[in-house]
């Protein structure tokens, strides 16, 4: 069982790189924002409830996130082990994270960071655009989506922007990233498992970073 945390600002490729590094270690994809996103779409309370903070670029309450968590990781397909993306965010998510884990004789073993300047954040979250029918995340500027013929059909009404994706609600976003889950980045490195990728580069070169951590924790 091995167990890794994707960490970085909003933006900053870590949904991207997880469809990749789930292919490559057979590991679960738990993205805690596809969780909320998932019960907003099929009305429950708590997706109603969560909707007001995600709209606002604000966390929501730790209660909500870990009690969500804790559900999916009784599920029965985590066998392997699991890619965490965006969570934990908070000091308090971190502690119940590795209490529960423990609880299972497991533990954190790697924690990814990808590292990317606000600026380039902004553009890119700008551009971000994903398929009504296939899920798949694409961006306008940097990864198009084509048709069989290699046209961009960006504009196409089959992809949507997100509702937290417009710059006010990034800014915000940004500004809880550095101050509520920067303080994670001491955290998991005092511990002596966190890993610095420069997320600025190409989408192929952060892959080969991540890939080369990737096959040394899974070998
Ligand atoms: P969440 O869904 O987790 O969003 P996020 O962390 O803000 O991250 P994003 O999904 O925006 O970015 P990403 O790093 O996955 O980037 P992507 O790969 O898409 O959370 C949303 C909200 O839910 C939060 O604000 C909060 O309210 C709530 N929430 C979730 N978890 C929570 C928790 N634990 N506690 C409390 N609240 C929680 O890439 C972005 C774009 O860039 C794409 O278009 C992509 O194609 C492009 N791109 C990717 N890599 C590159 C590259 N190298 N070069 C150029 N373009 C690239």
């Amino acid at each position: 069982m091995k167990n890794i945390i994707f960490i970085g600002p909003p933006g900053a490729g870590k949904g991207t790189q997880a469809q990749i590094a789930v292919e490559r270690t057979g590991l679960v994809h738990v993205s805690t924002g596809d969780l909320f996103r998932a019960a907003l779409k099929q009305g429950t309370e708590l997706g109603l409830k969560a909707k007001g903070y995600m709209d606002a670029g604000e966390l929501v309450p730790d209660t909500l996130v870990i009690d969500m968590l804790l559900e999916r990781l009784d599920k029965p397909d985590i066998t392997t082990g699991v890619i965490f993306d965006g969570f934990p965010r908070t000091l308090e998510q971190a502690h119940t994270l590795d209490t529960t884990l423990a609880a299972r004789s497991s533990q954190i073993d790697s924690v990814v960071l990808f590292k990317v300047d606000d600026d380039v954040l902004l553009k890119r979250i700008s551009g971000r655009i994903s398929s009504k029918v296939t899920g798949m995340v694409y961006n306008k500027y940097f990864d198009p989506p084509r048709d069989a013929e290699g046209n961009d059909i960006s504009d196409s009404d089959e992809f949507v922007q997100r509702a937290d994706d417009s710059e006010e609600t990034v800014r915000n976003r940004l500004k809880v990233y550095h101050t509520q889950t920067e303080p994670l980045i001491d955290y998991y490195n005092e511990r002596g498992v966190l890993h610095t990728i420069n997320g600025e580069q190409a989408m192929e070169q952060v892959t080969s970073d991540l890939l080369q951590v990737l096959d040394e924790l899974m070998a």
